[in-house]
């Protein structure tokens, strides 16, 4: 791909994945400071799978926990498995683990999911209007977080919007349970309309087993790919990923 695209699709490639956890940190720590110079608060919604693991690690070491007000972030959670909160496959435990119980953050500051290995729709009912409360807007209008963490699965999927799932069609409401099929399993996720009404989308992805899909995700066809239906309404997208990921463009 040549530079002036991947200039225009916002594409950064950095030499390794530790390289790459750093770099995403650092643009935190920016948008953070930004965030709430600007209007007093940072407000995240953060992805779960295996690649943040680093960057939530590398957040919460002291020389870069220390350059953020965690007074003043609030954090929800963009996607979550139908299964328990103890559970190894847990998101918000494994984002709890590596990251929110290890920096100065109120209870109050994070949104968690209550009982998702109950009743997903219930559950997703639940957690959207904890959405609607925090962000308390006149209806019809779509929160705005500062910063969307998402990362890009081997099928072009993004939080839990899976290719072919029901929540791709869905245009209204914030957060919705979703039954993926080929996993045999129900998802929680946010939606389109909230993605792309984030201020900051960040790509992160890494690892040359996907190199293929962000080629194509970046330059084919769109619509074949859930990730290539998130656009920077409001914002700006970036596509933070390490040489292997670029291996194709
Ligand atoms: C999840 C994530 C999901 C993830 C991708 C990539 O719940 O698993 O939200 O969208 O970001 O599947 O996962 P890896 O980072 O593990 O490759």
């Amino acid at each position: 791909m040549q530079s002036s695209l991947m200039e225009k699709k916002n594409v950064f490639v950095f030499d390794n994945y530790e390289a790459l956890v750093n770099a995403t940190a650092e643009l935190f720590v920016k948008l953070a400071e930004q965030s709430i110079q600007d209007r007093g608060k940072f407000v995240i919604s953060l992805s779960g799978g295996n690649t943040p693991k680093g960057l939530y690690a590398r957040l919460a070491e002291k020389e870069v926990a220390d350059r953020i007000d965690w007074s003043k972030v609030h954090v929800f959670f963009g996607d979550e498995r139908t299964v328990a909160c103890t559970s190894p496959e847990s998101n918000q435990q494994m984002i709890t683990e590596s990251l929110l119980s290890k920096v100065p953050l109120s209870r109050e500051n994070v949104f968690a999911l209550s009982d998702p290995d109950m009743d997903a729709k219930a559950t997703a009912i639940d957690y959207e209007r904890s959405m609607h409360e925090f962000f308390r807007l006149d209806s019809g209008e779509f929160p705005q977080f500062d910063f969307m963490l998402l990362g890009l699965g081997e099928d072009g999927h993004t939080a839990s919007l899976f290719p072919g799932s029901p929540a791709l069609q869905e245009n209204e409401r914030w957060f919705v349970d979703n039954k993926v099929e080929k996993l045999n399993t129900t998802r929680l996720t946010t939606t389109y309309p909230v993605i792309n009404h984030s201020r900051n989308i960040i790509f992160l992805a890494a690892g040359k087993a996907k190199a293929f899909v962000l080629k194509d995700v970046l330059t084919g066809p769109v619509g074949k790919y859930p990730s290539q239906n998130v656009k920077a309404e409001q914002g700006k997208i970036y596509w933070y990923v390490d040489r292997e990921m670029a291996s194709e463009l």
